[in-house]
């Protein structure tokens, strides 16, 4: 390093840098502004020339120019700028008659903060976040410091994001009916603190169920099967059960049909054949009857199944399930046929009686066939026979004495 720092381009480079950055001193001093003061809107604002000396004639300038808005320069030095608008925001510098920089500040205008408009929400028993808003616009930066407790609790921290306006609390005492959030805000003008109370347990609202399907049941015109998971946000634990919503109508219906159940997978089994469906469902805690019915979930749309083989119906759809199949299995004669159109399985059991039926019908025709063959053969000894008899009776006849 001591090489190529005493290297003559290195110290050419910083030479140049320290003659260059020698001339604009000044300037760089007028920029150097000592600090920020909040001035409020529609109001007048005083800005002292620092430590200027009474008597002693001062120049005001607004971000190096000297056009400044409507003011009046008082005796001390001082500028008062009268009924400020945003257009007064900027760098102020006062000099001294030779033009040297006594003092700069940088104004910033706006408003003291207001009351807060707070909502909080509930997604499970563990978490707590609350959102607010400014009621009034206040165009300056503000912090905040949020806290939160149950009836005759301590305080405790709601850990604030300051980008999004909120801030959570973990695992508040959900069995105190009411808790209390102070929520204070402080800009360059002032600070405010806002106070609200609610109640937990009326606030508990569910994310919506996640995962939502629906889907035609295959050889049910009217019938449609809903699932869904537990949102994400809610712990899945026996003790914080939930129930859940469906309603659906067919599209462009005013009407909803409704189900309630604790459990996914649920079948629909009036719907609209052949007609498109809209279906949500949302979710609310089952044991707390105060709390709130979660969002729905988007809108879903399905078709029920349709007979898309046979254009005209068929009758044995419109059955519900039980008699469908004794149907089946007491008419088997008249339902098969249809049947094997839906059920791949069916075709097999036809193709079984097809070779059973083959089978009996050559075993009939085998045995034909032997039968015959006997009955041929056993002719064909009697004839022998007769004809051995008639030859010995013959014999006998001719051995005979005549
Ligand atoms: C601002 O100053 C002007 C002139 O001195 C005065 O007339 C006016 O009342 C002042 N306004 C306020 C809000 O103080
Ligand atoms: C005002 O001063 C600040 C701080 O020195 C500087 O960043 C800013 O650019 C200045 N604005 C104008 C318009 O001079
Ligand atoms: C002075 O500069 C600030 C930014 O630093 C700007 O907002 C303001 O409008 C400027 N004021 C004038 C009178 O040019
Ligand atoms: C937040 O407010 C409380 C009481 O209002 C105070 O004790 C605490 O110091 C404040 N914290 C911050 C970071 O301002
Ligand atoms: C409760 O909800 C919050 C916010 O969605 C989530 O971060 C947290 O994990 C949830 N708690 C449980 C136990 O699921």
């Amino acid at each position: 390093m001591p090489g190529l720092l005493s290297s003559p381009v290195c110290l050419t480079v910083i030479w140049f840098l320290s003659w260059s950055l020698r001339p604009s001193r000044a300037q760089i001093r007028a920029d150097e502004v000592s600090g920020v003061q909040y001035g409020r809107l529609e109001a007048n604002v005083t800005l002292a020339c620092g430590k200027a000396q009474t008597g002693i004639p001062v120049v005001w300038h607004l971000n190096h120019s000297s056009a400044l808005p409507w003011h009046k320069v008082t005796s001390d030095g001082s500028l008062v700028l009268l009924h400020v608008d945003h257009s007064a925001q900027g760098n102020y510098s006062c000099y001294d008659s030779q033009g040297l920089l006594l003092h700069s500040v940088k104004l910033r205008l706006g408003h003291p903060p207001g009351l807060l408009s707070i909502s909080c929400q509930v997604p499970n028993h563990t978490h707590v976040r609350c959102s607010w808003v400014d009621s009034v616009k206040t165009f300056l930066p503000a912090k905040y410091n949020a806290s939160f407790r149950g009836n005759g609790q301590e305080w405790r921290p709601c850990i604030v994001d300051v980008v999004h306006k909120h801030c959570d609390v973990d695992h508040p005492a959900f069995w105190q009916t009411i808790h209390t959030l102070r929520i204070n805000e402080t800009n360059g003008l002032g600070f405010e603190t806002t106070y609200v109370q609610f109640k937990l347990h009326e606030l508990l609202k569910p994310d919506p169920p996640e995962s939502v399907m629906v889907k035609e049941l295959e050889g049910y015109l009217k019938r449609l099967i809903v699932s869904w998971n537990f949102p994400s946000s809610w712990p899945l634990h026996d003790a914080f059960p939930l129930v859940f919503h469906i309603r659906y109508r067919p599209l462009g219906s005013m009407y909803w049909s409704e189900i309630y159940s604790e459990e996914s997978p649920v079948v629909i089994s009036d719907a609209l054949a052949g007609h498109l469906h809209q279906v949500q469902v949302r979710a609310r805690d089952e044991v707390n009857s105060e709390s709130q019915w979660s969002e729905w979930s988007p809108l879903l749309l399905v078709r029920p199944w349709q007979a898309y083989t046979t254009p005209e119906p068929d009758p044995v759809d419109e059955l519900p399930p039980d008699d469908y199949l004794s149907s089946f299995n007491t008419k088997p004669e008249t339902t098969t046929a249809k049947s094997r159109k839906r059920d791949p399985a069916l075709p097999d059991e036809g193709n079984l009686g097809l070779v059973i039926l083959l089978v009996l019908f050559s075993v009939v025709i085998l045995t034909t066939v032997l039968s015959l063959i006997f009955v041929v053969w056993v002719r064909q000894r009697r004839r022998d026979h007769a004809t051995l008899q008639e030859l010995a009776s013959m014999v006998k006849m001719k051995s005979m004495p005549i």
